[in-house]
């Protein structure tokens, strides 16, 4: 009942662990497979890899989680080695990310990740806090504009053989209209969305809360933004999307699903559920849908465009 594909591979359920939430250890990701997941996105590396930010990165309240722990990432020939022993330990497709800072670096990452041999490779367009940071002028905004982000699918595609898809932030005029120049320079699918710009303030201390002043949004608070956005790029692409942000339970991952959803992203939901909370999910889709007279995936995936 809860078998989706995305292009040409079958997903056991439609949840899909969101990039970076649980870091890059391959146990650990194998652990998530265990605990239900039907994908496994790595986190995003690029190619000589990146500290990150300082403490304090994550703030969080009951309705959102504010992030800015600024890419670190070991770089991308650990990133190889992860998902080379993942695919020695999962049968869950495995979507590689990346990042960089220019359509070139972009294609050279992503080659370099490919030669592992994930399933998908996943361009992480989208970063919401390191767009004025000194060296990655421009990162972080390539999905805010349409030709921006194209020239950065025009090159991955033209160097790796891999499906590809993008992901795109809600930070801009028009996501349908991003999403639709990513198709046309050859993505294969969409990824939306990464978190939205926010920001938390110490009142007592009258000071951003964050080391980095602002952050990236996810959680409950994001899922409204989220489904109008896959609602938007549904209505504007034929490639597959995976709908993030903001998945909580079942009824959450089957709203998105109807927005257009083919798989649906959880990322910070595992901090307020646990490990678990991928099999929960899958539990509370399966009930939903039988009690609503639904036997496939595939009559969830767009119906509110009916
Ligand atoms: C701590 C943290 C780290 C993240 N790191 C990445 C990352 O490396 N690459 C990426 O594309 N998205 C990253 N994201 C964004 C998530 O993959 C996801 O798009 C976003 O959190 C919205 O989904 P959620 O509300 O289910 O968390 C990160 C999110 C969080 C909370």
């Amino acid at each position: 009942m809860l078998v989706t594909s995305l292009l040409n591979r079958k997903l056991a359920n439609p949840a899909v662990l969101a990039s970076g939430i649980l870091g890059t250890a391959a146990l650990l990701l194998k652990y998530v497979e265990e605990c239900g997941a039907g994908a496994l996105t790595t986190k995003s590396c690029n190619l000589r890899g990146r500290e990150g930010f300082q403490n304090p990165t994550v703030v969080s309240t009951e309705h959102f989680m504010l992030n800015a722990v600024g890419l670190s990432n070991p770089g991308v020939e650990e990133e190889q080695e992860t998902v080379r022993a993942l695919k020695k330990k999962t049968k869950a497709p495995i979507i590689g990310s990346v990042f960089e800072s220019a359509p070139e670096t972009f294609a050279e990452v992503t080659s370099k990740l490919a030669e592992a041999k994930p399933d998908f490779i996943e361009l992480d367009l989208s970063c919401p806090h390191l767009s004025k940071e000194k060296g990655f002028a421009g990162y972080g905004d390539f999905s805010s504009n349409p030709k921006a982000a194209a020239e950065v699918v025009e090159k991955v595609k033209e160097a790796c053989k891999l499906p590809v898809f993008a992901k795109l932030s809600p930070n801009c005029a028009s996501i349908a209209e991003v999403a639709q120049a990513c198709e046309g320079a050859g993505a294969d699918g969409i990824t939306a969305i990464n978190t939205a710009k926010g920001m938390a303030i110490n009142a007592e201390l009258k000071s951003p809360v964050l080391s980095n002043k602002s952050g990236g949004m996810s959680g409950p608070a994001l899922k409204p933004i989220a489904v109008k956005c896959v609602y938007d790029v549904y209505g504007a692409v034929e490639i597959p999307i995976i709908g993030t942000g903001g998945v909580l339970n079942g009824k959450d991952a089957i709203e998105m699903m109807m927005a257009g959803a083919s798989a649906v992203g959880i990322g910070s939901a595992v901090y307020w559920r646990g490990f678990r909370v991928f099999s929960l999910i899958s539990e509370e889709m399966r009930a939903w849908m039988k009690e609503n007279g639904y036997t496939s995936t595939k009559q969830l995936v767009g119906a509110a465009h009916e």
